[in-house]
């Protein structure tokens, strides 16, 4: 969406066309949102806007048929790495000699990733935050290998979407995740003591730190299954660190699919 509505061609790839339709319609309903506050007086702009956007959106559900005509790969799939070096694999055979890689990990190295290529010099991380055309920030990281130019390119093209660049090493969680995970595992962790209700840690924390959601409202906006897949992965590398040491109550939700927003309930309930 950001990249469309700053003058980029994109397509949008995802595994099938019924999530394709679904993400389509999202993109749609969050450019009613912007537009409306962007164009508050122009309601026509605001449209034309909406239009130009979209006519800058297609989508696929075959990543390496699209991938020749490509300056950048964002990858942005499930937080698995397997998964994620499987599909970089076969990008790598199709995509230019030029084509930068660029995964939205929140958690895992991206060393790893781009060893899966032959284009470690042209492989780093574009690490956006939720949601995506509200908040400023992108997280750009460099490993050793990734080459002066390309994390030059990879600034610029968060400065050209709207967003502040800031960069770190490869190292787990980045700057945000790093300090926001622990973060919320320790309000989970207050919780299943029983020291606080999950209500009033969320109260606490908005009222008393001027944080614009509660642990416990992030958790469920983020996703359960992805702040687990997070800390799962953290505790296998440190398992001795407290601060990623698994939840009994996230993996009892997560178990029954309780994710958060997006299934209808996590934490709490949603209509
Ligand atoms: N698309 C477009 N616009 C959106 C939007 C979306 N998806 N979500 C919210 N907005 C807009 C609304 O239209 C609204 O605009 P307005 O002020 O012109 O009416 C504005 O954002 C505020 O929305 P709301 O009034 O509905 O709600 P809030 O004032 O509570 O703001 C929020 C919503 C911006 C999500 C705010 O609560 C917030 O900043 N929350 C914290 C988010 C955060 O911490 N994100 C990081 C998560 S960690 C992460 O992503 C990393 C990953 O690796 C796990």
């Amino acid at each position: 969406q950001v990249a469309a509505a700053s003058g980029h061609t994109v397509v949008l790839v995802d595994q099938s066309d019924e999530i394709l339709k679904k993400s389509t319609k999202g993109i749609e309903e969050s450019l009613k949102r912007v537009t409306k506050k962007k164009f508050a007086d122009k309601p026509e702009a605001g449209a034309e806007f909406i239009k130009k956007t979209l006519k800058n959106l297609t989508t696929s559900t075959d990543a390496a048929s699209v991938v020749h005509s490509t300056d950048l790969v964002i990858e942005a799939i499930v937080e698995n790495l397997e998964v994620k070096n499987n599909l970089f694999k076969t990008l790598d055979k199709f995509a230019p000699e030029h084509t930068i890689f660029a995964s939205n990990t929140s958690s895992l190295q991206i060393t790893k990733m781009a060893n899966a290529t032959t284009r470690q010099d042209r492989f780093g991380g574009l690490h956006f935050f939720n949601p995506v055309p509200m908040m400023k920030l992108v997280e750009v990281i460099k490993t050793p290998m990734t080459s002066q130019k390309t994390f030059e390119s990879l600034v610029d093209f968060s400065k050209a979407v709207g967003k502040s660049p800031v960069s770190c090493k490869d190292t787990p969680g980045f700057i945000v995740n790093r300090l926001l995970v622990p973060y919320m595992m320790e309000a989970v962790r207050l919780f299943e003591r029983g020291d606080a209700s999950k209500e009033d840690i969320d109260v606490a924390m908005k009222l008393g730190a001027g944080y614009p959601m509660g642990p416990f409202e992030l958790l469920d906006y983020v996703g359960l299954d992805t702040s687990k897949y997070i800390i799962d992965g953290w505790h296998s590398l440190e398992p001795n660190n407290p601060l990623f040491a698994p939840s009994p109550l996230l993996n009892k939700l997560v178990e029954e699919k309780k994710l958060g927003k997006k299934t209808g309930e996590g934490f709490y309930k949603y209509k």
